[in-house]
Order: structure tokens, then C-alpha cells, then sequence
């Protein structure tokens, strides 16, 4: 059984005649790791600062456990924002820069002492309360923007963006790092992030933005196996996607019309945000995809219970446990393939004119809305 902390109900945020949110409705958690997640400008940190109370909706209305909290001003929200690494105070040594806040709320002296303590023991510094931030590397200076944030003991962490300053290598381990502290001290947290990796190795649910509307909430292996529409696949990992041309209803289902794969009969219901059009001069706004993970290349014709394409061998990236091959289609457009490296090796990676057929069950093909309705 799990509490809503947090409550976004019919939030719209206008700046002059931009609509940076769209009518947005989120139910978030107790004690979970909540991501927001979409491209640059999409209005991820638009929410995180509405949230906070930095900025008032321009319709709708924030709940905390309940209540109302849309009117209440940050100080007196019990949510907390971390600010990137370089929002530390340089000056000051770690442990007055994580004391900084509860010395400005007057709280007594021994009681900031003890609390400074518990936050630095949670991020692991308790060794470097006297360094300066200068001293420190950049997982660490991020660990006391986190302390500064968790010595005021909030119900909700807001984290925008909290892993970009860092490099690639210890954003890896700080994710790890930032779960274990979620886990121990049991704050609920959400986190912003354009980077789809970091959303899905972090977060128990994901909201997907785009444009400032709602696209999909659900946890990381549902948005991947399940997205809504070819948007959110396409965001969540990679994935080939093929334009429908036409829909038409046969018996045993419907038959997709589709230039680059000829007609595939579909034995099930289409989702209900995908509209068979009347006529077959309407336009069809959806896409028959597969990820490059469920595709195979042969040298010779597949088995004709494979969905399959010819074309040209590209380019084999190495991935160390795996590769990536390029395979270009006669129109110009290429697809991807993951294959084992014993395969990679075996295809003559110099002769890129090679032909081959790029081919997959049907069973692992996602039929999809361009754009589903949102939420
Ligand atoms: N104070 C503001 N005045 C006017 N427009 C704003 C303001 N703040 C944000 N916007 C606009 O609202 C939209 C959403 O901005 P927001 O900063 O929330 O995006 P974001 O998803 O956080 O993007 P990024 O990943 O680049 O940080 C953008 O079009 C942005 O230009
Ligand atoms: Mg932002």
C-alpha cells in the first residue's frame, strides 16, 4: 500500500503567451525516486520549481498529504531543492556549508552540530567536514550539496539535473550512490534529468514530458516494453520504426500497409488511440517498430515467419559485450541491429557492400500512435 505525497492536479504554466505546462495531473509517492524526464525545454524544471513554490501555477493546484499547499511559500514547504555542485558556498568548509541553513533558521547550536553530523555521516563525508569545496572532487562537492539539502530534513528532494556537472564515469557511480541514500533515508525524490539512461537506472516511475503535455507515467520497464506512442519509444532507448501507410480490417485482425515492409497482418486488436481511417486516402498517424535488440542479420533469405528487410551492411560499432550493426535499407534510410560479437566477427566488417536481410519475429514488433492524446 503506498501514500501520495505529492499531488499535481490540472497544472498549466504560462510565461506571456508561452504554455510551459499543459494541464499536468502526476501522483507521486511516498519514499519513491520519481523521475521527470523529456527533451531540453519541455518544462522538467518548470514543474521541479512549482513544486518547490519558486514559481505559483498559473492553473491547478499542488497537494502535500492532502492539503493544499499551492499558496505556501518554499520556506515553509517541507521539500527541499539540491542545486547542481557549484552551488556550493567556496569559502566555507564542508561543515559550515551544510550548517548554513539551520544557522539562517536560528536553530540552537548543539542541534545543528548533531544534525550536520547525521547528514555528513548519510553522504559519507564525516572525514571532510573541515575541507573546502576546493579540496573536494566533483562527487564529493555533489554529496554536499545533497548534505546541505537532507541537514533540513525534508519530506521531498527535488534534484534538477543532479548528475550533469559530473563526468560520464562517476555519474554512473553517483547514481548508485544516490539510490543507496534514497533507500536509507527514505526521502522521497524527484529528480530531473534529459538523460533516459539516468531516468531508467534511478527511478521506481517515470514521467515522460514533451513540449509541456503529459505524455506516459510508469515505471522504467513498462515505458520501455509498453510506451504509449512511437514518441516515447523512440526517447526510451533505441528503437527502428516503420510509417504505417494504411490500416484495413481483415478476420483475424488488421493489415498494415507499409512501403518498407510490404503488408503485415496484425492478429490482434490495434490500441485505441491508433484511428483506422475510413478511407484508405486518410492519413495513418502510426508506426510499426521493433528494437534493434530483437533483430537479426543473415547472409541468406530468413525463414518466412520473419518479419524481414534486405539492404547493405553498414557500420559494426563494438560495445564490448556486444555490437551495433548498421544495416541500410535500398531508400536510403538505415536501421540497427544489437548482435553478439561472434557474429560481428564472422561478417566481413570490410566488405561494407555486403547484402543482408535484417529480420525479427513479429512477436517483438510494438505497434504504435505517432502521437498518443495526452495524458
Ligand atoms: N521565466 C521564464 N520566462 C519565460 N519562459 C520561460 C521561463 N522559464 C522557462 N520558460 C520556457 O518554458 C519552457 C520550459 O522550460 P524549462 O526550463 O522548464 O525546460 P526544461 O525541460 O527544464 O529544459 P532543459 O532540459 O533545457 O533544462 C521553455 O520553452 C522555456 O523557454
Ligand atoms: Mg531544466
Amino acid at each position: 500500500m503506498t501514500d501520495t505525497i505529492v499531488s499535481i492536479r490540472g497544472i498549466t504554466k504560462r510565461f506571456g503567451s508561452v504554455e510551459a505546462l499543459k494541464n499536468i495531473s502526476i501522483d507521486i509517492q511516498q519514499g519513491e525516486i520519481f523521475a521527470l524526464l523529456g527533451p531540453s525545454g519541455c518544462g522538467k524544471s518548470t514543474l521541479l520549481r512549482l513544486i518547490s513554490g519558486f514559481e505559483s501555477p498559473s492553473e491547478g493546484e499542488l497537494l502535500l498529504d492532502g492539503n493544499d499547499m499551492t499558496a505556501l511559500p518554499p520556506n515553509k514547504r517541507p521539500i527541499n531543492m539540491v542545486f547542481q555542485s557549484y552551488a556550493v558556498f567556496p569559502h566555507m568548509n564542508v561543515e559550515d556549508n551544510v550548517a548554513y541553513g539551520l544557522k539562517m533558521e536560528k536553530v540552537p547550536a548543539k542541534e545543528i552540530k548533531e544534525r550536520v553530523a547525521i547528514a555528513l555521516e548519510q553522504v559519507h563525508l564525516s572525514n571532510f567536514s573541515q575541507r573546502k569545496p576546493d579540496q573536494l572532487s566533483g562527487g564529493q562537492r555533489q554529496r554536499v550539496a545533497l548534505a546541505r539539502a537532507l541537514v533540513k530534513r525534508p519530506r521531498v528532494l527535488l534534484l534538477d539535473e543532479p548528475l550533469s556537472a559530473l563526468d560520464a564515469k562517476l555519474r554512473d557511480a553517483m547514481r548508485l550512490e544516490l539510490v543507496k541514500l534514497q533507500e536509507s533515508v527514505g526521502v522521497t525524490f524527484i529528480i530531473v534529468t534529459h538523460d533516459q539512461a539516468e531516468a531508467m537506472a534511478m527511478a521506481d516511475r517515470i514521467a515522460v514530458l514533451e513540449s509541456g503535455t503529459l505524455r506516459q507515467v510508469a515505471s522504467p520497464a513498462e515505458l520501455y516494453a509498453h510506451p504509449a506512442d512511437a514518441f516515447v519509444a523512440d526517447f526510451i532507448g533505441n528503437i527502428n520504426a516503420f510509417d504505417v501507410q494504411q490500416i484495413s480490417t481483415i478476420d483475424t485482425g488488421v493489415a498494415l500497409h507499409i512501403d518498407e515492409l510490404g503488408v503485415i497482418e496484425w492478429f490482434s486488436e490495434p490500441p485505441s488511440t491508433i484511428s483506422i481511417p475510413a478511407s484508405s486516402e486518410d492519413k495513418v498517424e502510426a508506426t510499426l517498430s521493433v528494437r534493434p535488440e530483437h533483430v537479426s542479420i543473415s547472409t541468406t533469405i530468413p525463414a518466412n515467419d520473419q518479419v524481414s528487410i534486405e539492404g547493405t551492411l553498414g557500420d559494426i560499432a563494438f560495445q564490448g559485450q556486444h555490437s551495433i550493426a548498421e544495416i541500410r535499407l535500398d531508400n536510403g534510410r538505415s536501421i540497427s541491429a544489437i548482435i553478439a560479437n561472434d557474429q560481428a566477427l564472422i561478417l566481413p566488417g570490410a566488405n561494407k557492400q555486403l547484402r543482408i536481410w535484417a529480420h525479427w519475429s513479429i512477436n517483438n514488433m510494438l505497434l504504435l500512435p505517432k502521437k498518443a492524446p495526452p495524458l
